[in-house]
């Protein structure tokens, strides 16, 4: 059996497989958050794929941590039953699944919250440029409040059932804006770079038991050096590793980029399949002590077992080859790996549309986001007939 399809652990969770359907903000959600039954069925469709692990969405901790119109909220015990819902979806077809908690800080959008922006500092956003865009810098005791609340959110996801929960420490959002050079200027004890997230972990540890386990989406290089601004690079990021497998990180998720270089993170199809594993990631295997996960444009069943066969990751996320083709993990399994329908990185249909404030759709899948429709794709002709594309691009 190819090493993809042997069983890891994350902590105490034991995953089936090595394959991991990244979390993905569709914008399903209703208006103050709560589970849809839109996002309900799209959640069990993808998880019949049969996914090692599934992470459930950016969900956001707090009203003002908000950056999209339908994005899920974890933020009142009224949510519970939506959020289990969404739980026992996945569950149904006996897939494990995390939770990711979020908060945007300066990445907020303000036309989302409608709340005043707030920071480790005070700094641009990307959403809302300009001075009605500054965030403010949090005092010291907001920022001990909001550990209090990114706790009873993690608190929640554990009494919602999700099996572990993964912390949004990447993409710049509010916990890596506490740990990048660009975004911490604090002159208190959290602007040490590691304050805030470690303090975090070991609390969630402390309120939810050691043994549930806890994912780290990290921020392995901000890229922020090629528009010529400081931020976390190889070199600082690897330092970070040690003490928050310390503070109790059970497994780390790495990713890179900000907002302002978000084509790091969403790689468009000029990047080459995989080569932020080899490049950047690889790199974290000698270092970590817990098992890591990597993405990067893997839309190719072969590239994903062979990043996992030379050790390159200790499993594959896949976030867009998700949407193009729920069922990549089934059909590998089976050894159907010319039948997977791949992502093609075009960012029409999904990313495209989640900036553009609507709802995420898949220019190769039209049934992504309609499974809750009482017709299931499109129509069936009355008469059928051969007919000859000719050039459909990715039409
Ligand atoms: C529509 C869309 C929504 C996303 N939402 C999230 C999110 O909620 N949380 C997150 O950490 N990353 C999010 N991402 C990034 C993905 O999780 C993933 O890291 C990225 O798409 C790269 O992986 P891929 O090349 O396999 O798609 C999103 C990406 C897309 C395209
Ligand atoms: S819309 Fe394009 S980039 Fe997005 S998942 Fe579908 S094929 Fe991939």
């Amino acid at each position: 059996m190819a090493k993809i399809f042997e069983p890891i652990k994350i902590g105490t969770l034991e995953l089936k497989n090595r394959l991991v359907a990244l979390p993905l903000v569709q914008n399903y959600a209703d208006k103050e958050g709560y589970s849809s039954p839109q996002m309900i069925e799209c959640y069990r469709k993808r998880a019949e794929g049969g996914w090692g692990l599934f992470i459930v969405e950016a969900t956001f901790m707090r009203p003002d941590g908000g950056a999209f119109f339908g994005m899920q909220g974890i933020y009142t015990d009224r949510m519970l039953p939506y959020l289990n819902d969404v739980v026992e979806a996945i569950h149904e077809k006996g897939v494990k699944c995390a939770i990711q908690i979020q908060h945007s800080g300066r990445q907020a959008n303000p036309r989302v919250t409608k709340l005043p922006l707030v920071a480790p500092s005070a700094h641009s956003n990307p959403f809302a440029p300009g001075p009605a865009g500054e965030s403010r810098a949090m005092t010291r005791k907001e920022v001990l409040q909001m550990l209090d609340q990114y706790v009873e959110a993690v608190a929640l996801a554990k009494e919602a059932r999700f099996d572990a929960v993964e912390l949004h420490g990447t993409h710049g959002f509010l916990i890596s804006q506490f740990m990048s050079p660009f975004t911490n200027k604090r002159k208190d004890e959290f602007g040490e770079l590691l304050a805030f997230p470690t303090e975090l972990v070991r609390r969630c540890k402390k309120v939810c038991g050691a043994d549930y386990p806890i994912i780290f989406r990290f921020t392995c290089d901000e890229k922020l050096w090629v528009l010529g601004l400081p931020g976390i690079d190889l070199e600082l990021s690897k330092t970070f590793i040690r003490p928050l497998i310390e503070a109790g990180v059970d497994c780390f998720d790495l990713a890179n980029s900000t907002f302002e270089t978000c084509d790091y993170n969403i790689e468009t199809l000029y990047f080459t399949p995989g080569a932020t594993i080899r490049n950047d990631f690889a790199p974290f295997k000698k270092i970590s002590t817990v098992p890591l996960i990597g993405r990067g444009r893997v839309n190719d069943p072969r590239l994903a077992m062979k990043l996992v066969e030379d050790g390159q990751i200790d499993m594959v996320g896949m976030g867009r080859q998700q949407m193009a083709d729920p069922l990549t993990p089934r059909k590998m399994m089976e050894g159907r790996y010319d039948d997977v329908r791949r992502c093609i990185a075009c960012d029409i249909g999904c990313s495209q549309r989640l900036f553009d404030q609507v709802r995420v759709r898949c220019a190769v899948n039209y049934n992504h986001g309609m499974e809750y429709r009482e017709y299931y794709g499109p129509p069936k002709v009355q008469t059928p007939k051969r007919v000859l594309v000719v050039g459909a691009g990715p039409g």
